[in-house]
């Protein structure tokens, strides 16, 4: 039978989603409903869809959804799975920023309520070998994020210590210290660093360092990881996703990769 998936967040990422189910996930899956803050976000991604599925309040879509997918904001994706796994439903996370602190709780409930949460890879890679070398042990995790100047401009800890990105004409380690003050001072790089964190070894022991020059033209993440399996190190180059520049295009790929796996499960790749 087909999943009825409920999609909140009508953006570059459920826009993505949704226009995958539309076409080559249809075997598989229908798009029981849309919820966006900004109607005209939802109606416009609905307009581009074969098959019209009604705009909704959230409550709503969780009803009506056997997944409920969010990809809206960190400021709501723990309350919007919280909302989703009381009423026993599956739930994909793209915001995984806003489970900082609150994973615990929730992968609980998911536990209590036999629902399951999903969690994509998103813009970066490794986490295959990150969860395989978690049934050893890890000693070590470090993040190195490279983004151009300009992709750091007005995150809090460039403001807090004045740095003149226009002065820099080197490459330079802007920030080094654990996950949990990385996604207070660079809060862009949040769902990475909180991803990582939650694979791993948490956010209090993972690394983070943010590195810049004028030469860069990419956004670049380098996972390192050290344990009893040894080292692995992992490099993603994101080129942005077409339709939001903040995004990669790979969280987008991500995202329909996971489902696609979630709605037909009989071969598994990797770990
Ligand atoms: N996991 C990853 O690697 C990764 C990568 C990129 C982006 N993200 C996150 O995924 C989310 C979506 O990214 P995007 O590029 O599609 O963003 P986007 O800005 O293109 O779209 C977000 C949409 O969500 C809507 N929205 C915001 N708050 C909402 C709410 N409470 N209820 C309903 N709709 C709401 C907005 O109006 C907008 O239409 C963001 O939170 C982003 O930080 C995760």
């Amino acid at each position: 039978m087909k999943k009825s998936i409920g999609i909140v967040g009508c953006g570059a990422i459920g826009g993505f989603i949704a226009k995958a189910i539309d076409k080559e996930l249809k075997p598989f899956a229908k798009i029981a409903a849309l919820c966006d803050i900004d109607n005209n976000r939802a109606m416009n991604l609905r307009e581009l869809l074969s098959k019209k599925p009604p705009i909704v309040s959230l409550n709503r879509l969780i009803d009506k959804s056997d997944l409920v997918i969010e990809a809206a904001s960190g400021k709501f994706s723990s309350e919007i799975a919280k909302k989703a796994l009381l009423e026993k439903r599956d739930v994909m996370l793209m915001s995984i920023g806003g489970l900082l602190g609150k994973s615990k709780s929730l992968f609980e409930l998911a536990e209590k309520k036999k629902a399951k949460i999903i969690l994509p890879s998103g813009a970066i890679c490794g986490l295959d070998g990150i969860k395989s070398a978690g049934i050893g042990r890890i000693t070590k995790i470090t993040l190195t994020t490279r983004k151009p100047p300009k992709g750091l401009r007005g995150a809090p800890y460039i403001i807090a210590n004045k740095i003149d990105l226009d002065a820099i004409s080197d490459e330079c380690v802007l920030f080094e210290g654990t996950a949990k003050a990385a996604v207070r001072a660079f809060p862009k790089n949040i769902n990475v660093s909180a991803l990582l964190s939650i694979a791993g070894i948490g956010a209090k022991k993972t690394t983070v360092k943010i590195v810049t020059s004028p030469e860069y033209t990419a956004n670049t993440h380098e996972v390192e990881v050290e344990g009893d399996f040894g080292r692995l190190v992992t490099r993603t180059e994101n080129v942005p996703s077409p339709q939001n520049a903040k995004t990669s295009f790979l969280a987008q790929l991500s995202a329909v990769a996971t489902l696609k796996q979630y709605l037909n499960d009989s071969v598994k790749i990797g770990t």
